[in-house]
């Protein structure tokens, strides 16, 4: 009948492998992300593991968070390492200038952070200062936190406590160079870039500022003028969001903001598309990574919250974005190799919202959690015609999927329908697998609007799925409105 979405996976055609840092996330020195967020400090009274909340951490642990990405953001181009290490009690204080103006103490450095990704089992994702800073300070910062033999920065670490160097493979060279990194020309970024790499050591996976949205030709001015033996991933940052002067509210939005909330996040395969089309000029043999490293739905901050701090709640909308983007990204495998959702805690799309003490889980974390059965497992082509959600004059492809065979050979499918009111029949057709065990997982709630709260911490998460049929290579199902679905066929 033609009015279902058919969704053919190729489950014979695995190739590109979905890298694991897709999943990756953000935590800036910004509002409550930090301080408050991951770290209370050792006196506090939430338990915690030198200072880092223990809640916080059992909680990424179960998203098997394979990167993140500090201390910015347009933090990072403002921050001295050197003011992080040291006797916490003797370190400088620090004005947040892009963040509220709030006066920083310092008291989450370097250690703090590299010793907290050990503890959450992630890749540490280091973002260098460039626009306030010197080549000097970032070869140091390298040699400090990297180095295995003797030198005056190991000398400095081991004076701090710690005597073995950490992993810490990627390190982004400065943070949106056009605007508050510097507000530089795409020309003279490439020049800068070329020359701090020039002084890093080697073997490091260095990212270079990349552009915002659809600014093509910040791509292809780098691409032109970094040689690829200097570049391993160009970043890309995209958040969803309409009109920077009235963002609108994060959970009493109306069902116009909401569609034009969703057609901005879908926006990312064109955007993607397009500037992995101009890195194909360059890097024909797809060495370098698209790197996604900030996107996300961008709102008004909660009424009564302070306006630096970004703090925004989480609905069944977020859901939305999370699933469609990371459906993206998947399919996208062979070049966004990297991406990091902003931000982790208590700022923007957050996975996590907390006060005080109470931690909450929001819909976009039961949405990377789903999703982590795709991490490093081989993308599975697909082929699907679309049924649409229409507004006003103006429609949106409803249905978005991606799928992948793991290294056991289940296969996982994530199915997202993005109406607001229509259910939408949707048949995968997996011709030559054997269907005899499989289990879904859907995440959606009554409202749009509908979120967690401190008082009401579990009313979305996910539930077991069970309306669907499989026979004869294909399973049926109705999805309901505003749902996220995870298969998997064992
Ligand atoms: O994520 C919030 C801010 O958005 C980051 O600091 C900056 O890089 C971007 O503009």
């Amino acid at each position: 009948k033609g009015e279902e979405v058919k969704i053919n996976i190729k489950a014979d055609q695995a190739g590109v492998k979905i890298d694991k840092n897709i999943y990756g996330h953000f935590a800036e020195h910004l509002g409550r992300c930090i301080y408050g967020g991951f770290y209370v400090g050792e006196d506090s009274k939430i338990p915690n593991t030198a200072g880092v909340r223990n809640d916080v951490v059992e909680a990424l642990k179960e998203l098997k968070i394979p990167n993140l990405r500090w201390p910015g953001g347009c933090f990072a181009d403002t921050y001295h390492w050197q003011d992080g290490i040291g006797p916490k009690g003797e370190r400088p204080t620090i004005v947040n200038k892009w963040w509220g103006g709030v006066t920083e103490d310092n008291s989450f450095g370097t250690h703090d952070f590299l010793n907290m990704c050990e503890l959450l089992d992630t890749e540490p994702y280091l973002s260098a200062n460039v626009g306030s800073g010197t080549v000097q300070e970032v070869a140091d910062w390298a040699q400090y936190v990297t180095h295995d033999g003797v030198s005056p920065m190991t000398k400095l670490r081991l004076e701090n406590g710690r005597e073995k160097p950490w992993e810490v493979k990627f390190w982004g060279i400065g943070n949106e160079a056009w605007g508050c990194g510097g507000n530089m020309t795409p020309e003279y970024y490439a020049d800068v870039y070329r020359r701090y790499v020039t002084f890093m050591p080697g073997g490091l996976f260095r990212i270079a500022s990349g552009a915002s949205s659809g600014d093509y030709n910040w791509t292809e001015v780098l691409m032109k003028n970094i040689p690829n033996n200097m570049i391993e991933g160009m970043a890309l940052h995209h958040y969803s969001v309409i009109d920077w002067s009235n963002k609108g509210p994060a959970s009493t939005f109306s069902e116009e903001h909401y569609f034009k909330i969703m057609k901005e996040a879908l926006k990312m395969e064109e955007l993607v598309e397009k500037h992995s089309e101009i890195m194909d000029k360059y890097d024909p043999e797809n060495k370098i990574a698209l790197v996604v490293d900030e996107w996300g739905g961008w709102y008004d901050v909660e009424p009564g919250t302070n306006p630096g701090f970004l703090y925004q709640q989480n609905t069944m909308r977020d859901a939305m974005i999370a699933g469609t983007t990371l459906n993206v990204f998947n399919n996208h495998a062979k070049r966004v190799k990297m991406a990091n959702l902003a931000q982790a805690i208590n700022v923007l799309q957050a996975v996590i919202l907390t006060d005080e003490e109470k931690m909450i889980l929001t819909p976009t974390y039961w949405v990377m959690k789903m999703y982590n059965v795709h991490q490093d497992a081989d993308l599975l082509p697909i082929e699907m015609n679309q049924k649409y959600y229409a507004f006003g004059e103006d429609k949106l492809p409803a249905i978005s999927a991606s799928a992948s065979k793991d290294g056991e050979g289940n296969i996982h499918i994530s199915v997202v329908n993005i109406d607001a009111h229509k259910a939408n029949d949707v048949t995968f057709n997996l011709e030559g697998v054997n269907l005899k065990n499989v289990t879904a997982q859907i995440l959606t709630s009554d409202q749009l609007q509908d979120h967690n709260t401190f008082e009401q911490p579990e009313k979305i998460k996910p539930a077991e799925f069970k309306k669907f049929k499989s026979k004869k290579g294909e399973i049926t199902m109705s999805l309901p409105p505003f749902s996220v679905v995870v298969f998997e066929i064992k």
